[in-house]
């Protein structure tokens, strides 16, 4: 496997000079941004680099789409839902670039990526001016600056998979962040786009990520996730003798009181000695995302998923033998093609037989350009939707009784924000990222407290502070 290319410092300089250009054109002005992000958290890490790029120029940050001068989408591809509601927003803004022809309408990300959406932007969508992939991202600037300078339509979805270390970040204010350390994904799931639109697995190098997680920690923030598609297959590609266990621990020996969770795990690439480090580490939250899509063998088969349910059990096992507290989620795909009633009943027992703490379950989406959109599909919408409420109405009574054992626990929890709520007023989340909702003297954003749970709902755990 190639070493990853880092963008080199001149290419890089040279969008610097482009944010100074900007930002000495629009100074007097105050101009404003306003931007949405679609689809996983992958996105919302690179939006926190386009708003840290447009910072940098000058611009302030709205939450309103009437009074910006920039709005940008970044989308998503992963199910025709994220799709449509994409196209959806920008469909809405035909009328704020009548009234307001002067406002730059972009759009980045996933979506972008794929030619049949370019081609339907360049088409139907004619306000879209700037338009930019997931590669493209860190060229920002010196696109942005093309459509200041009066080019009608800036569109650039090429490049390559190499990485770009030193892009500023604009993150959010409170107690989490997200920390990239590797992009793009190598697995090829046969439902899956995202290979297609992310390109090749790239590692960050451990020495970066174990910098921007020290900045991190000096600027405040409690929960830092470690992003990537698939993390377990960290380092692979550098010419280094490091995987990820190795990496949790390098991360979890710098000093602080912070929470360390990471996202997404492959069941193929998810090992007992992963669980050790977990285990090992302090700060690593004991908290396991690891999702398994299907419970039968002839699916996972055709999913090109690389394991068995059987595989999968045993993971869990382990990882429930070495950390005995630990919470645990998981994705799952309804109705891929040519699932049978007997198929999803394999998963239906795999969810009853784990007893996961969250379940995302999704509705199969066909993608076109991967294999598995012309595979055979005879279930109808309607058995889909019927197979699909059942796992609900199974995950949920589980739920009710994991969530019901927690009453009266003392528990240490971080508190992340606001709720809706006068009663409860902060929320905050347990090590194993259960969402709370909490009361108490003196709460702050940010602050780790113990506390005990008074009630619980489906949904959520009340807690007093102590
Ligand atoms: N249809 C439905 N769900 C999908 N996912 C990925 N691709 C598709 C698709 N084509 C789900 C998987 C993945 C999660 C992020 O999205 O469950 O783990
Ligand atoms: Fe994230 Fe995949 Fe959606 Fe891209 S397509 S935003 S990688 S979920």
């Amino acid at each position: 496997m190639p070493t990853p290319v880092t963008i080199s410092e001149n290419e890089l300089r040279e969008q610097f000079t482009y944010i100074d250009a900007i930002a000495g054109s629009i100074r007097d002005k105050r101009p404003r941004a306003y931007t949405h992000t679609f689809g996983c958290q992958q996105n919302e890490a690179d939006t926190e680099r386009i708003r840290g790029m447009l910072h940098q120029m000058g611009y302030e940050m709205t939450d309103n789409t009437e009074d910006a001068d920039l709005v940008l989408f970044n989308t998503c591809a992963v199910r025709e839902h994220a799709e449509d509601r994409a196209f959806g927003n920008v469909g809405a803004l035909r009328q704020l670039k009548k009234r307001r022809p002067e406002v730059i309408i972009a759009l980045c990300g996933c979506m972008v990526q794929q030619d049949k959406n370019v081609e339907k932007i360049k088409k139907s969508y004619p306000y879209v001016s700037l338009l930019f992939g997931t590669h493209a991202l860190w060229r920002f600037p010196s696109l942005l600056y093309r459509v200041l300078s009066g080019e009608k339509r800036v569109f650039d979805i090429g490049g390559t998979d190499d990485i770009a270390e030193g892009l500023p970040v604009l993150r959010g204010q409170g107690a989490k962040a997200w920390l990239s350390i590797m992009y793009g994904c190598n697995n090829f799931c046969t439902y899956c786009i995202v290979p297609y639109v992310r390109g090749r697995e790239r590692s960050r190098r451990p020495e970066e990520i174990e910098a921007e997680l020290r900045e991190l920690v000096a600027a405040g923030y409690k929960e830092i996730t470690l992003l990537g598609q698939n993390v377990n297959s960290y380092g692979k590609d550098l010419a280094l003798d490091l995987d990820f266990s190795d990496l949790l621990r390098r991360l979890n020996a710098v000093p602080g009181d912070f929470w360390l969770r990471f996202m997404t795990s492959h069941p193929k690439d998810a090992s007992p000695r992963l669980f050790d480090a977990m285990a090992e580490c302090d700060k690593v939250a004991k908290q396991l995302h690891l999702p398994f899509q299907s419970g039968s063998d002839t699916i996972l088969h055709r999913m090109n998923r690389g394991y068995t349910a059987g595989e999968y059990r045993a993971l869990i096992a382990d990882a429930r033998a070495k950390m005995p507290a630990i919470t645990l989620s998981s994705d799952i795909i309804v109705g891929f093609p040519g699932e049978t009633e007997a198929d999803f009943e394999q998963t239906l027992a795999l969810v009853e037989q784990t007893e996961f703490d969250l379940l995302f379950t999704f509705l199969y989406s066909p993608r076109s350009g991967t294999p598995a959109a012309s595979y055979e599909d005879d279930a109808t919408p309607a058995e889909k939707q019927a197979r699909f409420e059942r796992l609900l109405r199974a995950q949920d009574a589980i739920v009710e009784r994991k969530q019901a054992a927690y009453q009266g626990k003392r528990l240490r929890l971080l508190v992340d924000g606001m709720a809706k709520g006068p009663d409860y007023p902060f929320t905050a989340r347990t090590e194993g990222n259960l969402l709370v909702c909490v009361r108490g003297e003196g709460l702050q954003i940010g602050d780790f407290i113990e506390a005990e749970i008074e009630k619980t709902t489906l949904r959520c755990l009340f807690a007093r502070k102590l």
